[in-house]
């Protein structure tokens, strides 16, 4: 392929929000009287938050009202908001920094992709917003990954074909968009999980952007 952008989603690549959000669902699951896993977390991962509160009470086999449901999401989000409101420069995940700064130097275009409608605050707390050359998150959106909005919005900011766009995902859904808007994509996490995936690496410290194309175009 001939690279000319990248598209990054954001909790759990650029940052470990992954955590946070895992952690806030959970503690809103025991609020709610049942028991919410790690492995529970996976299918929350790249999916809006509505979406993720109507898997959240399909695990925990409750019902709730429109109202409830629009109540029990502000609850989530407040909780969560007390995590990101603390992160610092030094929340960037390792490596992070370097490769998005190499591929800046090689002209190559940066985008975000990501549904979360926290991602510009967390961005700026972290002081990585001026990287990207395109911000798409869940504010610009109707509809969330796996669907191929956020990245086919991606590539029209950055005026790229999909097909010279490159993803990098940490969640199935996130790989499955990718792939939906003809893009190829770099899973960042374990095989077990991202086998969808083009590549998958476990995170960026040391990581060529050179290496990864050339294992792309193997
Ligand atoms: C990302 C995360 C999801 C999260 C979604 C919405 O895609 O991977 O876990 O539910 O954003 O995030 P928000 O910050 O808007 O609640
Ligand atoms: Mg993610």
């Amino acid at each position: 392929m001939i690279l000319k952008a990248c598209l990054f989603d954001l909790d759990g690549v650029l940052v470990d929000t992954a955590r946070f959000h895992y952690l806030a669902w959970h503690s809103l699951a025991n609020s709610l009287g049942f028991k919410f896993t790690e492995s529970d977390n996976e299918r929350l991962k790249g999916v809006s938050r509505m979406d993720s509160l109507e898997i959240l009470l399909e695990i925990g086999n409750i019902k709730l009202s429109e109202k409830d449901k629009l109540k029990y999401a502000q609850e989530k989000n407040q909780l969560y908001l007390q995590y990101i409101r603390k992160m610092t420069r030094e929340d960037v995940l390792p490596g992070v920094r370097e490769f998005l700064s190499t591929l800046r130097h090689s002209g190559i275009l940066l985008g975000l992709g990501s549904v979360s409608r926290n991602a510009l605050e967390i961005l700026n707390r972290t002081d990585i917003t001026a990287f990207f050359d395109a911000i798409v998150d869940g504010t610009m959106i109707t509809h969330a990954k796996p669907d191929p909005e956020v990245f086919l919005t991606g590539a029209r900011l950055l005026n790229t074909d999909p097909e010279s766009c490159l993803v990098f995902e940490d969640a199935v859904a996130g790989v499955r968009a990718a792939h939906h808007a003809g893009m190829k994509c770099v899973g960042i996490g374990s095989p077990e999980i991202l086998a969808e995936a083009d590549l998958i690496v476990p995170g960026f410290q040391g990581l060529s952007w050179k290496s990864v194309i050339s294992n792309l175009n193997e």
